[in-house]
């Protein structure tokens, strides 16, 4: 008879729960199965452009496979530096800081602008990332409904701690809405905090030229607001930033656990993310082309045209949506299904996303799959 405390008892007993609920997650190997993408966040086609690979080429012969150590160690190079200054230039912050995964980013700067005089306000939405980077914080958390200005004012007001950071993303990246930044802004402004804003949906794809929301309202480069970001989406790489004033980045090289206890990023990432930024900075239209495309789309699935790349279906149940990712993979589309717990809302969906490089004619193929795969649920 099996053991049911024994370690692969219970590793059994939980994946026969998740199967039982249809909630087994599976890897998809986007590289056996040739299909028409509409699942992953390389928006604007970068990651498999001469141009941008030519950058991490070169970037790896000059510097190496690896940085080889923290930042703090001997891990910063040129590059790094070049990046980031190119990278706050284009965001119109005053400075900006690497990290080897935007989620690093995320965790660092909670962690590093908070602590246990600090109240944390955030959205219900936002990625697991910045959740998990409220709880490396240990700071006092108040979690407020989705977009809820009134409920954030709510909690500002009632605060007891000295300082007071709220946390939204600008694009969500499981909805695709936007987040009232110009209204969280003036909250952030009245009581003295400070809001830290997730553009990874944003960069490359929404604001002018696609410098992301923050810049389309005006709010780049304010003190009160810091940015963070990721180079793994419209960039094409791999790699995180914080965007902020210079006293954020120095506090961040001095209290962040998950940049200084953490490999330098990888110089052929910080090249290939320069190269994409380059390109996006000569080709202002290419965030105009996500959004065009984005709008066939909505129009396909019977949906109003999304803040940036990322529309959002919702489905009966965890089944249905996994049924309908198969159907559509049969025509040849590759779309994604986030079912519980990966929806903070609990509801099964679909997750497309649009691209730039694509062509009217996949264009057209991907609505006329999509709307048969829709209406069959
Ligand atoms: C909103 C948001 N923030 C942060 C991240 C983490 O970025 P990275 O993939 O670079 O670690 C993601 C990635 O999925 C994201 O969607």
């Amino acid at each position: 008879m099996t053991d049911k405390s024994s370690f692969p008892a219970w590793l059994a007993a939980q994946a026969a729960d998740r199967a039982g609920r249809g909630l087994t997650r599976r890897l998809v190997h986007a590289d056996r199965e040739p299909l028409l993408d509409l699942a992953g966040n390389d928006y604007l086609g970068l990651a498999r452009d001469p141009r941008v690979v030519a950058g991490a080429v070169a970037a790896a012969e000059s510097y190496g496979a690896g940085a080889g150590a923290s930042r703090l160690v001997s891990g910063t190079l040129s590059i790094h530096s070049e990046l980031e200054q190119e990278m706050a230039a284009f965001t119109g912050f005053p400075s900006a800081l690497a990290f080897s995964t935007g989620y690093h980013a995320n965790l660092s700067v909670v962690q590093a602008l908070a602590d246990s005089d600090t109240l944390i306000v955030s959205d219900a939405h936002v990625h697991a990332s910045l959740i998990d980077a409220c709880r490396l914080a240990r700071a006092t958390v108040i979690v407020t409904p989705h977009n809820d200005v009134a409920a954030v004012a709510r909690a500002l007001a009632g605060r007891g701690q000295r300082r007071a950071l709220v946390l939204a993303e600008t694009i969500y990246s499981v909805l695709g809405d936007a987040a009232p930044v110009a209204e969280l802004a003036g909250l952030v402004a009245a009581s003295d905090a400070v809001l830290i804003a997730d553009e990874a949906h944003a960069l490359g794809v929404a604001g002018p030229g696609g410098r992301g929301l923050l810049a389309a309202q005006g709010l780049a480069g304010r003190p009160d607001v810091v940015a963070t970001g990721t180079l793994s989406k419209s960039f094409g790489s791999q790699g995180g930033l914080v965007l902020g004033l210079p006293a954020v980045r120095e506090q961040l090289v001095n209290r962040a656990r998950p940049f200084i206890y953490d490999t330098g990023l990888a110089p052929a990432a910080a090249g290939a993310a320069l190269a994409a930024l380059r390109i996006i900075e000569t080709d202002p239209e290419l965030a105009g082309r996500v959004c065009r495309n984005a709008a066939i789309l909505a129009d396909a699935v019977g949906a109003a045209a999304p803040a940036g790349a990322v529309l959002s279906v919702s489905m009966p149940g965890p089944r249905e949506a996994l049924a309908a990712v198969q159907s559509a993979a049969e025509q040849g589309l590759r779309i994604g299904c986030f079912r519980p717990p990966s929806t903070p809302d609990g509801v099964s969906r679909l997750r497309l996303t649009a691209h730039a490089h694509h062509t009217d004619e996949q264009l057209t193929l991907a609505a006329k799959v999509l709307r048969l795969v829709v209406s069959a649920c």
